[in-house]
């Protein structure tokens, strides 16, 4: 029989470089404010967000990819071509086709380089560091561009005061390849499509032809709050285990940026010490979804509060209800 030859990876694989894209406009609660009845002192208390960012003149969710792709392509000390697979995880790509990675693969200079998007909402950049992780290991590519990337201000509906407070724009960017040590733990993932109902568009494509009105995105907080607080928490405990790590070993802890209490919920359920340090981004940058991980671990860095080697447990969740996480080494 003719044998087919297997694909030849890595034996490992690690994260080369991250970088992010904070877009220009900030909307603080006081803005917030001109638009729903609330007030900064309750925001702040039930989500610890001071101020959003939102996209401004001239930006989109491809010029933020370009700019953060760009950045993480040159930190890696790579050029475009050698990018051979580019991931974009989205939900803020607002036409079903084309997707937004085969253009922004084009625009970066890329070699025609393997190009998809995926829609894990605040869980797609796990989705897409999964991904890369197992193509580089499996030998189907050698270097992968993951995009986290949102313009979440452009379907939030500003007359909904129960989310309009949340959502944020934004973009992150990792590069993985090959590596000699593990850099990426084992991915501890799932999904509970029997609430698909808590985070939903409030209408298809062709709902908003047919009545002429926006589709927004919608929430149920409380039993996304729950949800986070109880599965997602002990999501996050396995995937420490996963990676054969103890609370004490572990440097970073980089959930998504959903909201303070849920973060200090999933502290509380991890026992986690002091000394490890947490990513509270979401005070200033809001809730941008599939953005929200790389840009805090980014920001972490660029502030020296994390390091190059640090271990660092991150972990997304959110509309489908579909989660994962895993532990990574810093670059
Ligand atoms: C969204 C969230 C902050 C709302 O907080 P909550 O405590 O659940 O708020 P509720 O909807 O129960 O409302 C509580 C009270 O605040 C009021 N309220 C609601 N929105 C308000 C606002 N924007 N400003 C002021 N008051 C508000 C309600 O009217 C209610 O008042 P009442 O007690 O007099 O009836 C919270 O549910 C949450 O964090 N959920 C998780 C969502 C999340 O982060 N998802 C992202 C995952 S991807």
């Amino acid at each position: 029989m003719t044998s087919i030859q297997a694909s030849q990876g890595s034996p490992y694989a690690r994260i080369l470089s991250i970088a992010s894209a904070v877009p220009s406009r900030v909307v603080d609660n006081a803005e917030m404010c001109t638009y729903i009845d609330s007030s900064d002192e309750w925001i702040q208390q039930r989500t610890g967000i001071v101020e959003r960012r939102w996209v401004g003149e001239g930006e989109d969710a491809e010029s933020l990819s370009l700019d953060c792709g760009g950045r993480a392509i040159e930190r890696a000390g790579l050029t475009p071509e050698d990018i051979d697979a580019v991931i974009v995880s989205t939900i803020s790509q607002f036409v079903q086709t084309p997707g937004l990675a085969p253009i922004v693969a084009a625009k970066l200079g890329t070699a025609g380089a393997a190009a998809f998007d995926i829609s894990a909402a605040c869980a797609g950049f796990s989705y897409g560091l999964a991904q890369a992780e197992a193509l580089v290991r499996s030998g189907a590519a050698h270097h992968v561009l993951v995009i986290g990337v949102e313009t979440l201000s452009k379907v939030t509906d500003l007359e909904d005061r129960s989310t309009a407070f949340l959502f944020a724009d934004g973009a992150g960017a990792a590069v993985v390849g090959p590596s000699d040590t593990n850099g990426i733990g084992p991915v501890v993932w799932g999904s509970d499509g029997n609430q698909a109902d808590a985070i939903f568009m409030t209408q298809s494509l062709q709902e908003v032809a047919a009545t002429g009105t926006p589709s927004w995105l919608h929430m149920h907080g409380q039993p996304v709050f729950r949800w986070a607080t109880t599965a997602i928490a002990d999501a996050a405990r396995r995937a420490l285990a996963a990676a054969g790590l103890t609370p004490d070993q572990l440097d970073v802890f980089a959930p998504h940026q959903a909201n303070n209490r849920i973060t200090d919920a999933m502290l509380r359920h991890l026992k986690l010490p002091d000394t490890v340090k947490v990513a509270r981004t979401v005070k200033y940058y809001g809730n941008n979804s599939a953005a929200s991980i790389p840009m805090a671990l980014d920001a972490m860095l660029q502030s020296g509060e994390a390091s190059s080697g640090d271990t660092a447990l991150i972990i997304g969740f959110g509309a489908g209800l579909v989660y994962a996480g895993q532990v990574i080494r810093l670059p």
